[in-house]
């Protein structure tokens, strides 16, 4: 059945990207519109000012009811490649800035004001545009709020308790926790500072609103889904998640196959190579060491690491692990941005290990190319990751990925002790010697360069497109709205 779908997201590729999620936002919904099954696809998103507006069209502007006041949200709208609209929304106050979510490591104080801003906007357009869709798939914390306000405005305009929603749990850990006063600044009923609604440890709680109030619940992979019900992942929130489990289904992330592709790939000096032609990739290394001032040894390997350098990434145990590993003969280069104790661990480090480790600080989709494409092997030990992209990336560049056994780590990457089926190098325990262990095993793989070829290219035709998981997508939107539109979800109460 033809659905109408809008994807309500904070950051989507190439508008406006931090991490991973936008790298959702950017295919996920060009997916949906590319199983070509009639749906009416539409995104919309804040308008950051890394987003000019010559590339975006004026559609209308209405005032947002925020407490006592009002703001004027301005939409704009442009096309994805691939033809589906964008809808941005446009506000000086909140969205003017340089920063997604905050400047110079910190966030910005008024985020939760922000974001539910954006929500109720989103709301206020479906309904004077009339066009109300059957199903809206919002994202992480930042759209928690989306179906509250749809939930609480529906006795004023009935057309909107029609519209069902699926909150997608990119990362449980990032849950938008406010000031209690925020629900009034944002007209919310204060019935709803209530440990059965929005009310988490005195705070309101963006994620939880959406946990609450969304029909369906999604993850990014099929195993963060259950470890999120558990007291060791589920960072307070196991209980809701237990509640809903009937509710919750995991879906792996694809991987833009267009963007990440090493046979088209624009940003390696337009080399390029294939499973079957890897000479290519050892030049790009050759040149991917030079810009990092390194040695270019054939017979070494080297590991790359492109990361958001948060805890969750397991930079802790890389640090712990680089004397051990810098025993070995091999080389490392990292790109990553973030936490600054990371960054100056990384600048540590290469100062003082020239020519065997080297670290990019900072945010570049080219340099990131460049290591997928150029290293042999991709570390990525995190302590939880719910999906996780780099590895899947690595896999189609050939780049052998060694990862802890979390989340979507888990469910991309195939051990090596399972035979021919066997894509990479898996270790369970968090800790530096289970990294060492991990690459010790790779290295002796390596050693036989034929046999380690043969990995590559049966690791680079692994798919990991989007088709799959948009199929997914697709019977979670149809379960939902079929419910809602058989009244199966009843009307919100606050006694309820
Ligand atoms: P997360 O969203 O948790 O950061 P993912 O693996 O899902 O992790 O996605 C990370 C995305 O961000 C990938 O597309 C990766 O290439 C990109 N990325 C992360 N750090 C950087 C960086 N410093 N420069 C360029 N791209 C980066
Ligand atoms: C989050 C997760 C990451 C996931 C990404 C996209 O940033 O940390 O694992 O791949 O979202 O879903």
């Amino acid at each position: 059945m033809p659905l109408k779908i809008l994807f309500a997201i904070s950051e989507a590729a190439p508008f406006a990207k931090t991490g991973g999620l936008a790298d959702v936002g950017g295919a996920l919904p060009r997916a949906v519109d590319a199983l070509n099954h009639g749906h009416d696809v539409r995104v919309i998103m804040p308008r950051y000012r890394s987003v000019s507006t010559e590339k975006t069209d004026y559609l209308i502007d209405f005032p947002v009811p925020l407490g006592s006041e009002r703001e004027t949200a301005v939409l704009r709208w442009t096309s994805m490649p691939g033809g589906v609209p964008v809808l941005f929304v446009d506000n000086y106050r909140f969205f003017d800035r340089d920063g997604v979510y905050g400047s110079g490591g910190g966030s910005y104080v008024d985020n939760g004001l922000r974001f539910g801003f954006f929500c109720r906007a989103v709301v206020e357009y479906v309904r004077r545009s009339g066009w109300f869709p059957d199903v809206i798939h919002i994202n992480d914390w930042q759209t928690g709020l989306l179906p509250v306000f749809l939930r609480t405005l529906e006795h004023a305009e009935p057309k909107l308790a029609r519209v069902a929603t699926v909150c997608t749990v990119h990362n449980l850990a990032y849950q938008g926790a406010f000031d209690p006063s925020l629900l009034g600044r944002l007209s919310l009923p204060a019935g709803l500072f209530d440990s059965q609604f929005l009310e988490f440890y005195g705070a309101v709680c963006f994620l939880k609103a959406g946990l609450i109030f969304a029909d369906k619940l999604t993850t990014v992979s099929p195993r963060y889904s259950q470890e999120i019900q558990t007291e060791e992942y589920g960072c307070n929130l196991e209980g809701v998640l237990q509640k809903r489990s009937l509710d919750l289904v995991g879906i792996l992330n694809g991987i833009d196959t267009d963007v990440w592709d090493p046979e088209t790939d624009t940003h390696c000096w337009d080399i390029h190579y294939d499973s079957e032609h890897l000479s290519g990739k050892a030049e790009i290394k050759r040149r991917l060491l030079r810009d990092f001032r390194m040695p270019y040894r054939p017979q070494t390997p080297l590991i790359g690491v492109v990361s958001r350098l948060a805890g969750q990434k397991g930079l802790d145990i890389i640090e712990s692990a680089i004397p051990a590993l810098m025993s070995r003969d091999l080389q490392m280069v990292f790109l990553g941005t973030g936490e600054r104790r990371f960054e100056d661990m990384l600048r540590y480090w290469s100062a003082r290990l020239p020519g065997r480790l080297n670290s990019y600080i900072g945010f570049s989709e080219t340099v990131a190319h460049r290591i997928e494409a150029g290293s042999d092997m991709f570390l990525m030990p995190s302590y939880y990751e719910p999906c996780g992209l780099n590895q899947m990336i690595s896999l189609r560049y050939g780049t052998i990925p060694i990862v802890r056994r979390t989340g979507g780590l888990a469910d991309s990457v195939i051990d090596l002790s399972q035979g021919s089926r066997g894509t990479g190098f898996v270790f369970e325990h968090y800790d530096a010697n289970a990294i060492v262990w991990a690459v010790d095993r790779a290295l002796g793989i390596y050693a036989d360069l034929a046999r380690w070829s043969k990995l590559a290219a049966r690791a680079m035709k692994k798919d990991f497109s989007w088709r799959k998981s948009a199929e997914h997508y697709e019977e979670v939107y149809e379960w939902a709205a079929a419910e809602r539109a058989g009244g199966r979800r009843g009307r919100f109460s606050m006694g309820a």
